[in-house]
């Protein structure tokens, strides 16, 4: 069951390696939008050579109430061309990033698009969407910034800017937060080891504990080898300890 995700995942990594043009489309959408969005954006994905959209959702604590979870849609693309760019517009309307208030850089002719929705509370702002086109090498810090809600208030136009350095301060929050193992509920390495160091058993029960704990691996899979790789390292550290 676990192997079929495993080669999924590594169709993906050849055919995009080919693919010159690409583009990464991420946002938080409102209670009860996440579905028609992502069908009307599966309807869009043979308009490229290769496109994949997956929903996620943001960790809530245990303790937190049951609407405290968000789901967001990433939405991705590679082209050998640059699309029309009224097909961006519609991937953007979709995931809320049309509108003044987003921030935007085009340049057609050079297939380059980044497109910015800061939502503001008080003097305080989060981005609660993008869209990368072109270059998406920024997608290191800017997926961060908006998965982990991260303050963005900042930041204003300079997340326009094309290039995988992040600013500092984002560099530091990715750091202390761990690698992201699961991508539909943003779990990350340093989450699943403290979750596991409280979890007894079999590698199968300890697996099943840390599922029902952070939901890692219940949604799509493709992250079940490396969960099940952290489960087996973890039990040795412990057993060698
Ligand atoms: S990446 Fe989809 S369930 Fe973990």
């Amino acid at each position: 069951m676990s192997k079929q995700p495993e080669l999924k995942h590594a169709a993906v990594k050849i055919l995009k390696a080919e693919l010159p043009w690409s583009l990464l489309a991420v946002a938080w959408l409102p209670e009860g939008e996440a579905l028609a969005a992502r069908e009307a954006l599966r309807a869009l994905m043979p308009q490229f050579s290769f496109a994949s959209c997956v929903p996620f959702s943001s960790p809530a604590p245990v303790d937190a109430p049951p609407d405290a979870t968000r789901t967001g849609l990433l939405f991705r693309a590679a082209a050998d061309y640059a699309p029309d760019p009224a097909l961006l517009s519609r991937i953007e309307r979709w995931l809320g990033l049309a509108g003044d208030e987003a921030l935007q850089y085009a340049d057609p002719k050079k297939g380059q698009r980044r497109t910015m929705k800061l939502v503001r509370t008080g003097s305080e702002a989060r981005l609660d969407g993008f869209l990368l086109a072109g270059d998406t090498s920024a997608e290191a810090w800017i997926k961060t910034l908006l998965q982990d809600s991260l303050p963005a208030q900042s930041y204003g136009r300079l997340l326009l800017v094309p290039g995988s350095k992040a600013p500092v301060e984002v560099a530091d929050a990715a750091k202390q937060r761990g690698r992201q193992v699961c991508t539909c509920f943003n779990v990350t390495d340093i989450a699943i080891s403290g979750c596991l160091a409280d979890c007894r058993g079999s590698d199968d029960s300890r697996l099943a504990a840390l599922q029902a704990s952070l939901k890692c691996g219940t949604n799509c899979g493709s992250c079940i080898p490396e969960l099940k790789r952290l489960v087996r390292a973890t039990a040795a550290t412990a057993a060698a300890a």
